[in-house]
């Protein structure tokens, strides 16, 4: 059964960023920096890259900076324009032509389920991403969401990417049991079951699901119909499952590397790698490790 390719895509921004108080206080974790750019940006150019145009970005209180760095800085412009700085320029100017934005707010941290069926009027009735911020894929190749959106089209349903992690770790993330061991097109595999940060004793498997995710509009319902589970939130795991009884899910195992930044060592590990990648960064960066004495 093959889908339409999805066109937009949710990005739940909603969060309290607790993990990396007091940084993020004030600040939404989304606008952390990793390396000079904030951690939004690498999400919304792999949303672009996989052929999203428009995407809706679920912020509540505190979150007004997002809504800023997405839109024009004119006098920021002006300011440069007249410095003749066209580099700084253009790197300020990036983002805001990327794709069409819409925020929309959650007033009350209700779940990651709750944050999505925020989306419900922007997305309407048809298939799409949703990329949660935390989790940054470095995916050279072909990027994460695009990934998930090829298999969508192939076989429909719900797409899920997921890893393999170390089973002490599965409390952190949703974890998927399969139908089948073998794969239905290369690391794509039919989901029977998902359980949201079950202990490793209940998993049941260690295939982990990552935030990026291909929904059918279907969603939205199963959210209206889905009851409070893990930390007492509405979560996207368990309307997936609910969803499950009508449309397939599938899990890919996608290709690529995985960032968590949602905690200091991740955000700071991340920025570390996304500095290496860059010419202009990676000496400066190369000549502060040389100081480190190893453990
Ligand atoms: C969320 C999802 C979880 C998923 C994880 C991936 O959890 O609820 O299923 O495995 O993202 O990062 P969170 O990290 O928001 O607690």
């Amino acid at each position: 059964m093959s889908g339409m390719r999805a066109r937009k895509a949710v990005i739940p921004a909603a969060g309290l960023g607790t993990r990396v108080l007091p940084a993020t206080k004030a600040v939404p974790k989304e606008m952390m920096p990793l390396a000079d750019r904030p951690a939004i940006e690498y999400i919304i150019e792999e949303a672009v890259a996989s052929g999203i145009e428009a995407l809706t970005i679920v912020t509540s209180r505190t979150k007004r900076a997002i809504e800023d760095h997405l839109d024009a800085a004119p006098e920021l412009e002006a300011v440069l324009a007249r410095k003749n700085d066209p580099v700084r320029l253009s790197a300020v100017r990036h983002v805001e032509t990327l794709a069409r934005y819409s925020f929309v707010r959650q007033p009350h941290a209700l779940g990651l389920g709750h944050a999505v069926l925020m989306a419900r009027e922007t997305i309407g009735n048809e298939p799409f991403g949703v990329m949660l911020p935390d989790d940054i894929v470095d995916a050279p190749q072909r990027p994460c969401l695009a990934q998930l959106l090829d298999a969508h089209q192939q076989v429909g349903g719900c797409v899920l990417a997921v890893m393999r992690v170390p089973l002490e770790q599965t409390a952190k993330y949703g974890v998927v049991s399969l139908a089948s061991p073998d794969p239905v097109a290369p690391g794509l595999f039919r989901v029977r079951d998902l359980v949201e940060k079950p202990r490793p004793e209940a998993a049941p498997s260690n295939l982990a699901v990552i935030g990026r995710y291909v929904l059918a509009p279907g969603i939205f319902e199963a959210i209206t119909r889905t009851q409070p589970g893990a930390g007492g939130e509405i979560q996207l795991t368990d309307a997936i499952k609910l969803l499950g009884e009508r449309e397939p899910i599938w899990a890919c195992e996608f290709s690529g590397i995985r960032y968590d930044t949602g905690d200091p060592v991740g955000l700071l590990t991340t920025s570390l790698a996304f500095a290496l990648k860059r010419p202009d960064l990676a000496p400066g960066i190369h000549a502060f490790l040389r100081t480190i004495p190893r453990e």
